[in-house]
């Protein structure tokens, strides 16, 4: 490997989120964090080098934000995942849950309902409430740890004010990344209910198993009424920088988009998450390749430890995102306080089930981006305590 990703990247003199939260607000020493979906890998060199440039010139003024950000982006996402996406259709804005709520606002009315299946990265409801929208959740179908949408419950459901289906894909919190077939189903679905598409694909970068399909492409209707948010973030560890990308097929849709999206601000990008983004997308290809290796190893990693060490924790290898999604009922500790105990007594800080949907307590979602020795440092931390509940 060319790149060196057991580096330990001390962030915690930065007040990152990750490190700030076990550091500075809890009074227990040593917690390891293995939780916010972001990495502990520092990015890369040209990423670095870009950033350093911009700032040796001490002037930060207003900035021109030519065509050539666009293009990269559409660059790698047509190259990787064949999207088509056409530069002049794509845009920037500061963050994917920006770009969510503004779809939200500009798909529905006040009162509208929102189809959410769970468990679901929390801010979809958040954003969903916010906008003063009603959210339906829809508990996806769960076999041996591997959830698939359960459209009966979905057809139930839905009524005449169901304006929108929020895509996850890769799914966070499970890790599933869904078939061609899937997203057939899911397309016909959003057709039949004349359902907006709004459409995270910000782990779209990371699949392990099998391949990651863009649902704007899969027929006309998803093409005419999907609004794709995709990011760098995630990929190039960049979440701090606040930018992402929005890729929308229909040019009405896009003018409205875009008319939204310029009226509350978020395309108005910093200056310094620009020259990350290009050089992220322009000169950081073999990075991202090789970071995929190793979090895939981190992920076969955990998986073994999981079966070999830890089978009263029920778990299925994800296909992609950096997460492990944990069943933990099984493991004698009371679910309401699960989390807690998993700080308290293991001293390892994991993503609280109940974040993702009520129907998880006694789950817990892992991250997987670190440095190998941090990984393993919090699954024996997490043994030793899984192990002192079991009679
Ligand atoms: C599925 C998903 N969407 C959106 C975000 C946040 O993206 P942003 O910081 O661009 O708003 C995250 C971060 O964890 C995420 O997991």
């Amino acid at each position: 490997m060319k790149y060196n990703f057991d580096q330990v990247t001390d962030r915690s003199h930065t007040d990152a989120t990750k490190w700030y939260v076990v550091q500075e607000t809890l009074d227990i020493p040593d917690v390891t964090p293995l939780w916010i979906a972001d990495m502990d890998f520092a990015v890369s060199d040209p990423i670095q080098a870009a950033l350093k440039k911009r700032m040796e010139c001490p002037a930060y003024g207003y900035t021109e934000r030519g065509p050539i950000y666009t293009q990269v982006m559409a660059d790698w996402f047509n190259r990787r995942y064949q999207y088509g996406a056409d530069p002049e259709m794509m845009m920037m804005s500061t963050g994917v849950m920006y770009s969510v709520s503004a779809a939200i606002r500009l798909f529905s009315q006040e009162g509208d309902k929102i189809l959410i299946p769970t468990p679901a990265y929390e801010p979809f409801v958040d954003k969903t409430l916010s906008n003063r929208r009603v959210p339906t959740l829809c508990p996806m179908h769960e076999e041996d740890g591997y959830y698939t949408l359960d459209f009966e419950d979905m057809e139930k459901k839905i009524d005449e004010q169901t304006k929108i289906f929020i895509l996850c894909n890769p799914q966070n919190p499970t890790g599933r990344v869904y078939t061609k077939t899937e997203l057939e189903q899911i397309a016909a679905f959003c057709e039949k209910h004349q359902l907006k598409i709004i459409a995270d694909e910000i782990h779209a970068d990371f699949v392990f198993d099998g391949q990651f399909t863009p649902i704007i492409n899969i027929n006309d209707y998803t093409r005419q009424n999907t609004i794709a948010c995709v990011s760098c973030t995630k990929s190039f560890n960049l979440a701090g920088l606040k930018i992402s990308g929005v890729i929308i097929k229909n040019p009405e849709l896009f003018q409205a988009f875009k008319a939204e999206a310029v009226n509350v601000g978020i395309a108005s990008i910093n200056i310094f998450a620009l020259e990350a983004m290009k050089a992220a997308y322009q000169f950081s290809e073999d990075w991202m390749d090789q970071l995929l290796e190793y979090i895939k190893a981190n992920r076969d990693y955990a998986d073994e430890f999981f079966r070999t060490r830890l089978p009263m924790i029920k778990t299925r290898k994800p296909e992609g995102t950096y997460f492990f999604w944990l069943d933990m009922r099984d493991c004698g500790i009371e679910w309401e306080k699960l989390n807690q105990t998993c700080i308290e007594e293991g001293h390892v800080y994991l993503s609280e089930g109940k974040f993702f949907g009520e129907d998880y307590l006694g789950f817990e979602r892992l991250n997987l981006a670190s440095p190998r020795a941090q990984l393993q440092t919090g699954l024996e931390k997490l043994e030793k305590m899984v192990l002192a509940h079991q009679k």
